[in-house]
Order: structure tokens, then sequence, then C-alpha cells
């Protein structure tokens, strides 16, 4: 039995006949080279059905060892072969000799989703005003009634929280009504002054659907706080903001108006053409609102203000109804 191989050179001369497959298979560039790399290597006349047969010369106690290292063997060579034939088959695909396929044509460009006019609209906003100094986090969409009203001097009573129309959770929360939550917990955050920041996102209200009115809508909010903040900074900050909107010649009226948790308080509109149309609330903060955020309204001042990025979006672009912003209709979407 001096010319039978032992069961150690079985296993190298497995491992040499998968490395010469595995060269070749790689290198068959069609689907008939592929199928003589099959013959030749799996078939029957292969080196490895060779081994196979000599699994009988090999000492019982080594038999099942060495036929496990040749039919791994055997099993790579065969994901190697499959492997190729995919790769060939997609290339033959795509390639340029299909009849069906003529490269000199015009490309038809993908259609490919494309960013929300709301969320483009929004982030000029917070880039102007991070521009400005302002930091950006978000907040709770489910909210305390404390953050969305009390703490904005707006207790229970106060005829304001009813106009709000709030979505109330089974859990005691509120879907917040407006970004100005935010406002208390910032101040808590990052006191002490000087604080300037900002957040944007979804607000709830419970109102009837039309051209103007949505459940789901859109705001924006901003504080800033320090030892002499006035409102000549609110407005030379909001004038910045509208140029970067809407251009260096706009031109902003401050109405004088309420708010619980500001005064003095103030409407803007932006003239657009022969038009006046409201963009925004704001305001120096009210001493109770300092005092809920923990600082000493001796001490600190304060501006705020809170913009509806639906109106914002919808004058920016002449979109007549707020519906449009939500029914995600591709015709609408597909004009930004
Ligand atoms: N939260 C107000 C609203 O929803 C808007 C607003 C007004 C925000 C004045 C402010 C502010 O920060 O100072 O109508």
């Amino acid at each position: 039995m001096t010319d039978s191989p032992s069961p150690h050179e079985i296993s190298e001369q497995a491992a040499a006949a998968v490395k010469k497959a595995v060269t070749a298979i790689g290198a068959a560039s069609s689907l008939a080279e592929l199928e003589a790399a099959r013959v030749q290597f799996l078939g029957k006349k292969s080196e490895i059905s060779g081994l196979l047969k000599s699994l009988g010369k090999v000492p019982a106690d080594a038999r099942r060892d060495v036929g496990r290292s040749i039919n791994d063997a055997k099993k790579l060579v065969e994901t190697t072969l499959n492997e190729q034939k995919e790769t060939l088959q997609s290339a033959g695909q795509s390639s340029s000799a299909d009849p069906a396929f003529d490269p000199t044509l015009p490309g038809i460009r993908a259609r490919l989703g494309r960013r929300h006019p709301l969320m483009t609209t929004m982030d000029e906003i917070k880039n102007l005003l991070i521009g400005l100094g302002f930091r950006y986090d978000d907040y709770p969409e489910v909210e305390t009634e404390f953050f969305n009203f009390d703490a904005l001097n707006t207790p229970d009573w106060h005829p304001a929280r009813d106009l709000h129309d709030t979505f109330y959770t089974e859990s005691d929360h509120v879907l917040r009504t407006h970004t100005s939550a935010f406002q208390v917990r910032a101040m808590k955050q990052f006191s002490p002054p000087p604080i300037r920041a900002m957040t944007s996102g979804r607000c709830y209200r419970c109102d009837a659907i039309d051209a103007s009115h949505f459940p789901i809508f859109h705001q924006l909010d901003a504080i800033a706080i320090d030892r002499s903040i006035s409102f000549a900074d609110l407005k030379s900050t909001l004038y910045e903001l509208a140029a970067g909107l809407f251009g260096k010649d706009v031109t902003l009226r401050f109405r004088p108006s309420y708010f619980p948790f500001t005064t003095p308080s103030a409407e803007v509109d932006v003239l657009f053409g022969s038009k006046w149309l409201e963009i925004l609330g704001a305001g120096m903060m009210r001493p109770e609102v300092l005092r809920s955020g923990g600082l000493d309204p001796s001490q600190w001042q304060g501006f705020a203000f809170g913009l509806g990025v639906d109106r914002m979006t919808m004058i920016r672009h002449g979109i007549d109804d707020i519906r449009l912003l939500y029914e995600n209709d591709e015709r609408f979407l597909m004009q930004f």
C-alpha cells in the first residue's frame, strides 16, 4: 500500500485543487467558459472526484475527516461557480451588447424624493437664526400642561387656554399647542444666561380643518435672555431674519397685541405686494415666565418670538390651502 496517499496528502491535494479551481473560475469571462471550468473541476474526471474515489483506501479511522475535507473543497468550488455565474449574468443584462439597450439615447432622470417645502423653509429659518447665535434643540411634542401653559403664565382659569383647543392624552399630558412650551425648559436647561435658544416642529390643536387650519401645524420659537435685552434687540433680530427670508428691502409692521407670556407683545406683518401678511408673534418675556424658569426678573430680561412655519411656507410659495402641505399629493410635491 505504499502507493496510496496518506490522509494528510489527500487533504493537501484537495486544498490545492480548490485553489486552482477558484482562480480558473474567476477568470471565466463567459457562461461557456464557466461550464468548461465546472466540468474540469467537478466533473467525473476531475481531481476532486478522483480524491473521493481514493477514499476507500484511507484507513477507516481517518476516513470521516478526510471525506469531510474533500466535501468541503467540493462545496467551495460549487459556491464559487454559482457566484461567478451570477456576476456574469448580471453583467450580461446591462451590457451594451443587448440590442434592446441603446446607450446613445438621452437619459431619463430618476424620480427621486425631494425635501418637503415645509422642511426647506424650516431649515432656512433655523440656519438664519443659528447665524445670529441661537442654538437649536428639539423638545417633546407630548408635553406637560405645566410647560405648555402654567409656566407661560397661562393658568387653567385663563381664557387663552380655551382658545388653544387642546388635545389631551390619557396620561394627563397635552400635545403641545405651541412650540413656546420649550421656553421654560430651555431656561432651566441653559441657565445662567446669556441664553439664545430655539426649537421648531409639530404643534397640535383640535381645530376644524379648512384652507387655513389643520390639526397639525409647525411652529418655530426662539428666546434670548441676558442682563439687558430690549425690544430694539427683538426688532433687529426679526428684521435680520425677514431680510434673509424675503430680501433686504423687506418691510415689517409691528402691531400691538396680547400674549399671556410676553409684555409688551406684538404681532408682526410683512408687506407682500400691497398686502400686509401676519407672520409671527413676539414680545418681551414676562417676569412670571422668567421666574418659572428660575431666573430673577430684576436681574434678567428676555425677548421671545414664535412663527408659523406653515404660514411662512404658504406666503413664500403662493400656496393658498394649508391642506396641500399634508396630503402628500405627488402633483403638488413634485413642484418643489
Ligand atoms: N405661541 C404663540 C402662538 O402660538 C406665538 C408666540 C407669540 C410665541 C409670542 C412667542 C411669543 O414666543 O413671544 O400663537
